[in-house]
């Protein structure tokens, strides 16, 4: 029995293997439940009580040996049972990055033209959502029963909206989803002394017929500057530099008379196509030009709305859609594509900022 325990020591001494099956199997025939080392016990028991001394020891020792040999090859192992990580850690594997969102073709563009205008000494104000009848139309020169209003199909919040506020005092103005952030305008200037210089992006909402140039909820920005001897020049010199900024710096403009109540004289602004460079493409419908906004010179009635002195201040004012801006820059199709959230579309834009 010393003996067969001495030719096991060695072949367990010189046991070696990296793979986790192998030294599995080790384990089974040496420790395991009817491994050797149980039968050798089971043996052991049955010697005469002389050899019992000598023979213990070498058994003992030969249970030792393996079961240290066992725990050392495992160790060696790579990270199996976690008991071993650090040794297998391996700082230079690339960090997973995770999904990030992106940013909206229509903030991308709300934010460049922000950007722009602050250049200008431009600051941003806000207003409501949710307007009464006097900051949407009524300050803005539009009479009660003026065709104009028929230009902007609104949602009305109450039925009493076209009553004039303030009839009764005790009545709250009634209400509709602002049609346009000309509103912004006669709040800013009710509430702050010229000169002023401002933008309004924000929401606003008509009552149109979905398709895919036009939707019933879009964003615009509305500019305003009043000041002592602001005129038609510095309106189109701003605009000139606004348009080179966010079109290239070959970017034309080009104003044609138009109509808005609140302003006199108005003017439609177009810029030269920077897609084909005015060579004619679908997208100017071949005339070079593609028109961006509204604006003109704040009418006096509308300053003498805001209790503004219009012997003393004139201004000028200007609205543009951004989801039109963000079309052509982009090149996207349809309107309705900004408001499905579908982020196939949405991730096209992040790198654009
Ligand atoms: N409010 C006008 C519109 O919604 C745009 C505009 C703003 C025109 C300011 C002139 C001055 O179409």
């Amino acid at each position: 029995m010393l003996e067969k325990i001495s030719l096991l020591l060695t072949e367990v001494n010189s046991f070696k293997s990296s793979d986790k099956g192998e030294i599995e199997q080790f384990r089974i025939k040496y420790l395991g439940q009817n491994g050797i080392l149980k039968t050798l016990f089971d043996d052991f028991k049955t010697l005469p009580s002389e050899e019992k001394k000598t023979t213990g020891q070498k058994l003992n020792e030969l249970k030792n040996k393996a079961e240290e040999k066992f725990q050392e090859l495992k160790k060696l192992l790579p990270d199996q049972d976690g008991d071993n990580s650090e040794k297998f850690l391996d700082l230079t594997l690339p960090v997973n990055k995770g999904t990030v969102g992106s940013r909206h073709p229509v903030s991308i563009v709300r934010n460049e033209i922000i950007e722009i205008f602050s250049r200008l000494g431009f600051n941003v104000s806000e207003g409501p959502e949710m307007e009464d009848d006097w900051h949407n139309f009524s300050a803005l020169n539009f009479p009660e029963d003026h065709p104009a209003r028929d230009m902007q199909d609104t949602f009305f919040i109450d039925n009493s909206f076209s009553q004039p506020a303030g009839s009764d005092k005790n009545k709250k103005p009634a209400r509709a989803l602002r049609t346009h952030t000309s509103s912004v305008q006669v709040r800013v200037m009710e509430n702050q002394k010229p000169p002023i210089r401002t933008i309004s992006p924000g929401r606003v909402f008509r009552n149109e017929a979905i398709s895919a140039r036009a939707h019933c909820i879009f964003h615009q920005v509305e500019g305003l500057y009043i000041d002592e001897n602001v005129s038609f020049a510095d309106l189109k010199q701003t605009l000139l530099f606004f348009s080179r900024e966010m079109f290239g710096e070959k970017t034309e403009i080009r104003l044609r008379p138009s109509y808005f109540p609140f302003t006199e004289p108005s003017a439609e602004m177009d810029v030269s196509c920077f897609l084909c460079n005015s060579k004619g493409c679908n997208v100017c419908k071949h005339s070079g030009w593609v028109e961006i906004l509204g604006c003109g010179m704040v009418d006096p009635a509308v300053l003498e709305n805001c209790k503004i002195d219009s012997k003393k201040y004139t201004g000028f004012a200007f609205g543009m859609g951004i989801e039109r801006i963000a079309m052509l820059k982009f090149r996207i199709d349809d309107i309705r594509h900004m408001f499905e959230n579908d982020v196939r579309f949405l991730k096209q834009f992040s790198s654009a900022v």
